[in-house]
């Protein structure tokens, strides 16, 4: 693991973005009232990300970090190994808490409510974690209902019907017996998917889905992440290393730089920029103003 000062770069940092870029203009239309993040006028943004700072002992992890996210699209975070995205998913599903400033959901913060709420809160979230993070010991089955059975009443005969429509949608009911050490890696975040749309979240964070896939499988979760968006709305957050799954999937794209948000904008403007930083940040190439310090 790399530490955050692992890179340099031998210009200033552009102007941290921070920016809110407002509601998005979904993927494909949001029938009003959709159940996503919330574009309505005067609704607060589904999350937000406040002058965040978090420190591990001498580890300045996040410093200052900004971000709203845009409601009801996808943004897909990309930034050197070890700079904090996963620490920021954290921050944002209330498993850590900011050393200083404010992370908002609906905008309650999530660190000023109580235990309870901010449990109830955690139920509108669907998280993939990068290893798709399943029970070893249930079968794939048993691991998408996890949430259903934990977080609701529902009579089993419902929770069966909700968890094979989420394993059809994914194409694994025919792999519902069996344990996650007896699928492949692809069905293994297939699962993790199923699982994390579940309870029907109004956001969904996917920390590095495609690691450890060939890219034709990379290809296919990505087509899923985007048939699933477009079916189920929500807001969207992504972090990946793989460009092509950025540019792919990605309505907006946050770069993030030794603890800071130095970039965040539509992906579309992005990818077209000619800024050196924002280049060799989306093509991954060695030459540039980023480099091994
Ligand atoms: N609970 C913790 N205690 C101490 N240090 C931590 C903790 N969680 C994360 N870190 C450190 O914070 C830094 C950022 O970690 P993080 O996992 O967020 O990186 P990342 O950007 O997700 O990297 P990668 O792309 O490799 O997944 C790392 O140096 C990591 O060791
Ligand atoms: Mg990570």
């Amino acid at each position: 693991m790399h530490d955050s000062d692992d890179m340099d770069m031998t210009r200033p940092i552009p102007i941290p973005a921070g920016v809110g870029a407002g509601p998005a203009a979904p993927r494909a239309a949001a029938p009003a009232g959709s159940h996503g993040g919330g574009t309505d006028a005067g609704r607060p943004h589904s999350m937000q990300v406040r002058n965040v700072y978090k420190s591990f002992g001498d580890s300045h992890i996040l410093q200052g970090m900004n971000l709203d996210f845009a409601d009801n699209a996808i943004t897909t975070i990309l930034g050197p190994s070890g700079t904090g995205k996963s620490v920021l998913i954290k921050h944002l599903v209330g498993l850590l808490a900011p050393d200083a400033g404010d992370v908002l959901i609906f905008g309650q913060d999530i660190w000023k409510i109580s235990e309870a709420e901010r449990y109830e809160l955690r139920k509108r979230f669907g998280v993939l974690f990068q290893d798709g993070a399943l029970f070893g010991s249930m079968n794939i089955f048993d691991n998408t209902a996890f949430p259903l059975r934990k977080h609701s009443n529902l009579p089993e005969k419902e929770v069966k019907e909700i968890v094979m429509e989420r394993l059809q949608e994914v194409g694994l009911e025919k792999a519902v017996k069996k344990r996650p050490n007896e699928v492949s890696g692809g069905m293994r975040k297939r699962a993790g998917f199923a699982r994390a749309l579940v309870l029907n979240p109004d956001i969904v964070m996917f920390d590095e889905p495609d690691s450890g896939l060939d890219p034709v499988r990379t290809s296919l979760l990505n087509d899923l992440i985007l048939q699933m968006h477009a079916e189920h709305k929500g807001t969207y957050m992504l972090v990946t290393h793989d460009i092509r799954t950025a540019r792919k999937v990605s309505d907006y794209v946050g770069l993030i730089w030794k603890g800071q948000v130095v970039h965040y904008g539509e992906a579309r403007a992005a990818f077209a920029s000619q800024d050196p930083f924002v280049r060799q940040f989306l093509s991954g190439e060695s030459a540039g103003p980023l480099g091994m310090d």
